[in-house]
């Protein structure tokens, strides 16, 4: 896929079924504006449809991963402006995305950056990273999702106190809460997301997309029936070729080579 029409965004080739995004808004700390949103959206509709793309690594800058909405955009839009708002489509489709995509965060990543990262399967972060939900400082609150996915990652007490608070945790806090996976130097985060992201891309992409989709399916409904979804998945990849790969090369004591069938 070629970058050359992305203002906001630096999209890298697919290497080892990886492909590295990079929000490229540095003068207003890659906020997200409406155009950042939509160009996003057009990288996942590719991503989704090539078969050299597996997982998808989403970083910023060293400063910051995102500092949220763009208050500048913001502020010209009234209640009408923001119910037709388009943004919430490019929200919908990031939510709607099947592959594994894995954020790699250093530095800021507040108000709709956060819930962009919480839109990733996997955080990984810099030791440097900041993490908050700053909107109550601005007479709002969150509105892409955060008050819940926050919720989900960190559970009430925490989730409230940022949000309540607007002040910021820290990636050794954000760890302990369970936001993010693993803690890196700054300088070594985009690699690790990639070495991570590399590995998720050589299992049989099927097996990917239906555990993602489970383990989702989780966060938002009870157990009984998330353990049906489980079970009604794990029963549709027996089906799959893959699935007769990854048996056979484990009995022939050889790697096993998926191809998505
Ligand atoms: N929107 C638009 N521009 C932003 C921005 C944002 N969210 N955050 C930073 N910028 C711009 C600044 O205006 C500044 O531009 P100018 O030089 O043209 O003034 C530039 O980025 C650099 O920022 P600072 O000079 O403020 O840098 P700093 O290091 O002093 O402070 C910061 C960094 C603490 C992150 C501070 O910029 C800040 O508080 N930003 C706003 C954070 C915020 O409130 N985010 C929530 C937005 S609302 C939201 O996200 C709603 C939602 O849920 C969907």
């Amino acid at each position: 896929m070629s970058d050359t029409s992305m203002q906001t965004l630096i999209v890298g080739a697919p290497s080892n079924g990886v492909q590295l995004v990079t929000l490229n808004r540095p003068e207003a700390l890659n906020a997200l504006n409406t155009q950042l949103l939509g160009e996003l959206s057009a990288v996942l509709d590719a991503a989704e449809a090539s078969d050299d793309v597996r997982a998808v690594v989403l970083t910023g800058s060293s400063r910051a991963f995102a500092a949220g909405a763009d208050i500048k955009e913001m502020a010209e839009r009234d209640l009408v402006g923001i119910l037709n708002d388009p943004r919430q489509q490019h929200w919908q489709r990031i939510t709607r995305f099947p592959k594994p995509v894995i954020a790699a965060v250093n530095g800021f990543c507040l108000g709709g950056g956060c819930e962009l990262a919480m839109h990733a399967d996997i955080i990984i972060a810099g030791e440097d990273a900041r993490f908050g939900q700053p909107e109550i400082n601005l007479g709002i609150m969150p509105g892409a999702g955060g008050t819940q996915r926050l919720l989900r990652a960190v559970g009430k007490s925490m989730a409230m106190q940022m949000v309540l608070t607007g002040d910021a945790i820290s990636a050794r806090q954000a760890q302990q809460s369970g936001l993010v996976s693993e803690i890196t130097q700054p300088e070594f985060t985009v690699e690790r997301a990639l070495a991570v992201a590399a590995s998720i891309a050589r299992k049989a992409p099927l097996a990917v997309r239906l555990a993602k989709e489970s383990v989702l399916k989780g966060m938002d409904t009870d157990l009984a029936s998330g353990l049906r979804f489980e079970r009604h998945a794990f029963t549709v990849l027996a089906g799959t070729a893959d699935r007769n790969e990854g048996i056979a090369a484990f009995q022939e004591k050889r790697k096993p080579e998926f191809n998505g069938q």
